[in-house]
């Protein structure tokens, strides 16, 4: 592969954290798939799903109206969300499976549509990639949070094939549920994600397309860690 210069540019010195985003909707593989890339390059691992959802959890609890602006924005202001290897720690609490619940799922659509909560979000974001290099997975990581990460990456898959995903996922914890309801709330997700008016999930215009319906994790995994290490061995030594 050739080095370019657009690449050299965005990369900049060799002290700079590197930071590769994979966005995309739910179900098309990126969450599964960033935690093996950061694992893969020992890097640190943002899942920013979580976040949302962690806030969702303190606004139910809190018992908060979930479209006062000014309320949610108080509340991600005083509200604190650790991301560690696999947990996610709401001011101090473990809420790692009480954040995938159906509730806080369809809930998290006020949340992610705050201004305020997200500029908190973004801001936490950021900051995880002051001290480290990056693999970061959401919505909006490679458009608005991360627009110069030197790698970005959309990942989609048909909603059958999500639905499917998801559906055998659930199954396998022992949720009963219909594969029906399960394509229903993902498509209602991903009408909500895409359509809002504030970061909208879309590909940033230099994101590498990859459509995962019919490819296996490993295939998935194969083609981006290769894309990234060529543009990290650019980076290592450009010709
Ligand atoms: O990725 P995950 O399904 O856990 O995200 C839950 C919800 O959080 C998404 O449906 C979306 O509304 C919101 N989200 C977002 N921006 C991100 C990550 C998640 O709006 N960067």
């Amino acid at each position: 592969m050739s080095c370019t210069n657009f690449l050299l540019e965005a990369v900049g010195t060799s002290s700079m954290r590197f930071v590769v985003t994979i966005d995309g909707p739910a179900g098309s593989g990126k969450s599964t798939i960033a935690r093996r890339l950061a694992g893969q390059l020992g890097w640190r691992l943002l899942d920013t799903g979580a976040m949302y959802r962690a806030v969702t959890v303190a606004a139910l609890r809190a018992e908060i109206d979930l479209e006062d602006e000014k309320a949610l924005g108080e509340l991600a202001a005083r509200t604190t969300v650790r991301l560690l290897d696999d947990r996610v720690l709401l001011d101090g609490e473990d809420v790692t499976t009480l954040i995938r619940s159906v509730d806080v799922t369809r809930a998290t659509k006020y949340i992610a549509g705050s201004p305020r909560v997200r500029t908190q979000l973004v801001e936490w974001q950021r900051l995880a990639s002051e001290d480290n290099h990056l693999v970061t997975e959401g919505r909006d990581q490679g458009t608005v949070v991360f627009p110069e990460a030197f790698c970005k990456f959309y990942l989609t898959a048909s909603l059958e094939e999500r639905a499917r995903r998801r559906h055998e996922e659930f199954t396998t914890k022992g949720q009963i549920g219909s594969i029906e309801i399960v394509r229903k709330d993902l498509s209602d997700r991903d009408d909500g994600d895409a359509s809002r008016t504030i970061a909208p999930m879309k590909p940033a215009d230099d994101a590498i397309l990859i459509d995962t319906t019919d490819m296996d994790l490993d295939q998935v995994l194969t083609r981006i860690e290769s894309e990234v290490r060529a543009r990290l061995q650019c980076h290592n030594s450009p010709s």
